[in-house]
């Protein structure tokens, strides 16, 4: 008897082929329906999206730019049929939201031109968006007169809460309390927690800030360290709190976890500055056998540092309320990954080693505020940009994306390719099965990339297809199986062929290392998302800037509004652009996802 492809494997799909082309393609026998696209009603009353005559205002009733994260909060126990979706707007494409931004020929495109109304556009399309779905007949709808549903904005009223709440540091002339602040920004992965609120991670902050510190300004060590200001957006000339030079301490504000209460469309998310301030690409978390609840962290930056949170408190299975500031207070430890396959988890604790005042750090607030020198100061290990990080329930271990860093000269054992093109995946095992273990084992699952290409090193298993390989690792999830999905950043015509996609990867038993195609976006998208819901039947993904990039498309068009564009993903109607979309997919006849 022939051996089937992938003998082993715990995904029985037929394996989509890998490719480029302008629309996006799922394994045969499964339906991938686009659910809510930039500018998709939130509301009863929201507006009709016209690209052509968008308002901020508009903006704020409708679903927002660049979805990334995609979570499911239940609205009856366990429902995998309703519920409210959470999805973060991580950031804006200009010259793919408004018309005229890039000349035909592809000229530059600045922040110069643009205007007050523009800018407040970006602004309302940036947070997070919270709104109910249901499915019925097997197919999923949006309930647009949904009690929750909330957008989330650049504008929307937070408190900073935790030990840096308040402190000199976080004040503003807005701001005197140092403990409310408007918006949240980039927020790429996040999570929901055991307890059902949504996690919005702070991400690349640093490009909405502009203008130059005051000369010897005390925050100056601490900016250049983030990279602080990029001056990627035009927000600060017409709002003051986004350039540095009106309000030196606005970026502290900024680079935070976020936790928004759901249940309560007018709660005020509270920046969580117990779990540190970086580029924080996610925070998926998992209830410790101890009752303490683990969350796992990545900044994502060439040669930053992987984190985890343990909470000082216990979760309460039956009292929602005693949960809501466990976030408060807990223990942020940083990563040193050993040559002899050890993790050290390195508490970042005021007093503790080089975290004291000859370092100037003068309270656990300034390690919270500076947490990558804090990290430097550990000597944690640097790696190759920390994505999405995933506990595993099932098999109690943990993934993490490490998506690529080219500029890595030197290789360690958990890094360790030089000019690492292609990201790689390291599954770490906590001592004894205890998640908020001091110590446990690592290795490596994957090193991603063409296996074909000898001098790539990638290690995916000889049962992978040509389809099946992938290169740059970014979110991640695990399904109620236990079985790891990655969804890639990165992957297009000139760098790997393919498009991004969400591929199947079995981390146990024969097939470990194995590697299958379920998904793949359309020209120029990244893969977000991805979520399994509990009950396997439907997988949705959020298809993030359809039709973006450059030289990359030769073949393709170019990546503008309405001239020539690569695609018109998922109208595909010569008046729409392209728009960003949550796609919901399930079996067609339905069934679990296998
Ligand atoms: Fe927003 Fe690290 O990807
Ligand atoms: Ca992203
Ligand atoms: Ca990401
Ligand atoms: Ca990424």
């Amino acid at each position: 008897e022939a051996k089937a492809q992938g003998a082993g494997t715990r995904f029985d799909f037929t394996e989509v082929e890998a490719g480029v082309d302008a629309t996006h393609h799922v394994a045969e026998g499964y339906d991938a329906d686009v659910l809510l696209r930039w500018g998709d009603a939130i509301f009863a009353d929201s507006p009709a999206f016209d690209p052509t005559a968008q308002t901020a205002e508009k903006q704020a009733r409708q679903f927002g730019y660049n979805n990334d994260y995609v979570g499911f909060i239940p609205l009856e126990d366990g429902s995998s049929e309703h519920g409210l979706l959470v999805v973060n707007h991580e950031y804006t494409n200009e010259h793919l939201m408004f018309p005229g931004i890039v000349t035909v020929n592809g000229d530059e495109i600045t922040v110069a031109d643009a205007d007050k109304a523009r800018v407040d556009i970006e602004m309302a399309a940036h947070g997070g968006t919270i709104v109910e779905i249901r499915k019925t007949d097997g197919k999923w709808q949006v309930v647009t007169d949904g009690a929750n549903n909330r957008r989330i904005t650049a504008d929307t009223e937070m408190q900073m809460t935790g030990p840096a709440a308040g402190h000199d540091r976080l004040k503003t002339n807005a701001d005197a309390t140092g403990t409310k602040v408007f918006g949240t920004i980039n927020n790429c992965a996040g999570g929901v927690t055991p307890w059902g609120t949504y996690i919005m991670a702070e991400e690349n902050f640093h490009g909405y800030f502009m203008g130059e510190l005051p000369a010897d300004h005390a925050e100056a060590a601490n900016y250049e360290r983030y990279g602080v200001p990029e001056g990627s957006y035009a927000w600060g000339n017409f709002h003051d709190r986004f350039d540095v030079s009106k309000e030196p301490n606005e970026p502290n504000r900024f680079g935070w976890i976020v936790e928004v209460d759901p249940m309560d469309p007018n709660s005020i998310p509270k920046k969580r500055t117990a779990l540190g301030r970086f580029k924080h690409e996610g925070a998926e978390s998992i209830v410790n056998s101890d009752g303490r609840v683990v969350f796992y962290l990545g900044d994502d930056e060439r040669f930053d540092y992987v984190y985890k949170f343990v909470t000082a408190g216990t979760y309460n299975e039956s009292d929602r309320a005693a949960n809501m500031d466990l976030l408060d207070e807990g223990t942020l430890y940083v990563a040193r990954f050993d040559e002899d396959g050890t993790v050290a988890w390195l508490p970042m604790v005021h007093g503790e080693g080089p975290l004291t005042a000859e370092n100037g750090f003068e309270s656990q607030a300034d390690i919270l505020i500076e947490t990558r020198r804090a990290g430097d100061l550990l000597e944690a290990t640097k790696m190759d940009r920390p994505e999405d990080i995933e506990p595993n329930g099932t098999n109690g271990r943990v993934y993490v994306m490490l998506t690529n860093n080219t500029r890595r000269e030197e290789a360690d054992a958990a890094n360790p390719r030089v000019n690492n093109a292609f990201g790689h995946i390291i599954e770490i095992a906590e001592e004894g099965g205890d998640f908020a273990a001091t110590s446990g084992t690592w290795e490596i699952l994957l090193q991603c990339g063409d296996p074909s290409v000898a001098e790539v090193g990638a290690t995916f298993s000889t049962e992978t297809t040509k389809n099946g390989w992938f290169g740059m690792p970014d979110n991640c999830a695990v399904d109620a199986d236990g079985r790891l999905w990655v969804s890639t950043d990165g992957n297009s015509p000139k760098a790997t062929g393919r498009t991004d996609g969400l591929w199947a990867v079995d981390t146990d038993g024969e097939a470990r290392g194995t590697s299958k195609l379920f998904f793949r976006v359309p020209v120029g998208a990244e893969m977000c998302g991805p979520l399994m819901l509990p009950d396997m039947q439907t997988a949705f993904v959020a298809v993030q800037h359809p039709g973006d990039g450059g030289e990359d498309w030769e073949g393709f068009g170019r990546p503008s509004y309405y001239e020539d564009p690569s695609t018109r993903w998922p109208d595909f109607d010569d008046a729409m652009p392209v728009r960003p979309s949550v796609v919901a997919i399930t079996k067609q006849g339905g069934g679990r996802i296998a």
